[in-house]
């Protein structure tokens, strides 16, 4: 039976740290799934869900293996259930993280308790990224190449510039 597993997160926008653990599942399993929060209580997205889709569309246009790209607004258990995966991806970048993926892989098992949360560490190169450092970067005209494909920077550009807005 193919082994499929969701991957979720906010993605805003979709960056290198991001596409370094999309990379590494899609050689591990046999579809992923890519989950875009719609909401998450504690951050302001800069780009609505829409963009959000699209962006990680266009950033993982060349991946053979992405089953599909989805926005939810849902319990990420329940979704997991109701895409009929038990596998769940999550990217650690530092000890700061494990501590929230802890708490986090727990209460989806309590939710859902055949899903099973991977961890894949990542890359060193870019383990030190996060949307929100990126954003910042942006806003105050840094350059912002190293850390996001192309398009998506293209976009951050347009966006921040359009809003001129304090993030
Ligand atoms: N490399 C580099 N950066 C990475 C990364 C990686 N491998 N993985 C994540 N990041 C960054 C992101 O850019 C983001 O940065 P930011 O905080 O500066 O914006 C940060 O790490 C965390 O992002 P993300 O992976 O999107 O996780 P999240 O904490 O926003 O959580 C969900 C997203 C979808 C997993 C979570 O909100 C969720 O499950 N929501 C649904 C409701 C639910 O079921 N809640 C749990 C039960 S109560």
């Amino acid at each position: 039976m193919k082994k499929t597993a969701i991957y979720p997160g906010t993605f805003d926008p979709i960056t290198y740290g991001h596409l370094d653990i999309i990379n590494r599942a899609t050689k591990i399993f046999d579809n992923i799934i890519i989950a875009i929060s719609a909401n998450n209580l504690n951050k302001k997205n800069i780009f609505s869900l829409k963009e959000r889709i699209k962006l990680t569309k266009l950033a993982t246009k060349n991946f053979k293996n992405i089953k599909k790209i989805i926005g939810f607004n849902d319990l990420l258990a329940n979704l997991a259930k109701k895409e009929n995966t038990n596998i769940l991806i999550r990217g650690i970048r530092t000890i700061f993280d494990f501590d929230y993926e802890i708490k986090l892989a727990s209460i989806n098992k309590e939710i859902y308790p055949e899903l099973d949360s991977i961890f894949l560490l990542s890359s060193k190169k870019v383990s030190f990224i996060s949307s929100s450092f990126i954003k910042e970067i942006a806003k105050y005209k840094g350059n912002i190449t190293p850390y996001l494909p192309k398009e998506i920077c293209l976009e951050l550009l347009k966006k921040i510039n359009k809003n001129n807005r304090v993030i």
